[in-house]
């Protein structure tokens, strides 16, 4: 069967390829030549956003289709960037632009807690979704730390490992608030796809 995966960001395509792998399945993505048109995320929330990408690709495709939506909420800040985690100094803001305004945000404040969110929504081309929520809890620190993953990764330390999540090699895709969610979806797509 093939899957096809709705999201431009080549890193979640990397992580999410290595977390979902199953047999009998193939998952497609923008890596494979299919271009996909780009999809306005005007939600106010991960769910909302992600049901809305993986529908619209869907239909787009006609296939079976995953879609991620994800990003950090901080306890300090009411859970800021929260939906606007990719453009949160600005609508074609880097990562590094993001997390220096992140950190800018939060100097004085002694309260660090953050999480990862992510909602990952399965949709049928006939238009039924499924939608799963992963969630991993950290805290954000003051200077970077590691090379691995993407995004808000070197500011978000995980004390139970005693690393941020760009430190992790192998281990940010089996505690990752993605691992969660596609965990979730893997232990009900045999009822969804039968
Ligand atoms: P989306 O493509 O709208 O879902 O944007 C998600 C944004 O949230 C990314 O651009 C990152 O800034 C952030 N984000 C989501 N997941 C992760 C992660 O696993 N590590 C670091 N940052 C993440």
């Amino acid at each position: 069967m093939k899957i096809f995966l709705a999201t431009g960001n080549k890193n979640k395509i990397e992580e999410i390829k290595k977390i979902f792998s199953m047999e009998n399945t193939e998952i497609l993505s923008i890596k494979d030549g299919i271009d996909i048109p780009e999809v306005v995320e005007d939600g106010n929330t991960f769910e909302e956003n992600s049901k809305k990408k993986a529908l619209e690709i869907a239909k787009f495709t006609n296939m079976i289709t995953i879609a991620d939506d994800s990003g950090i909420c901080v306890e300090a800040l009411n859970g800021a960037p929260g939906v606007y985690s990719a453009r949160y100094a600005g609508e074609h803001a880097t990562d590094e632009e993001n997390n220096k305004k992140l950190i800018a945000n939060l100097q004085g404040i002694e309260n660090r807690k953050a999480k990862f969110v992510c909602v990952i929504t399965l949709a049928k081309p006939t238009g039924e979704t499924y939608s799963f929520t992963g969630e991993v809890h950290g805290e954000i620190i003051d200077e970077p730390r590691g090379e691995y993953g993407f995004g808000y990764d070197p500011y978000f330390y995980i004390e139970e490992y005693g690393q941020t999540t760009a430190e992790m090699k192998d281990l940010k895709n089996q505690i990752s608030h993605r691992a969660r969610a596609l965990a979730e979806l893997k232990k009900n797509i045999d009822e969804i796809l039968k």
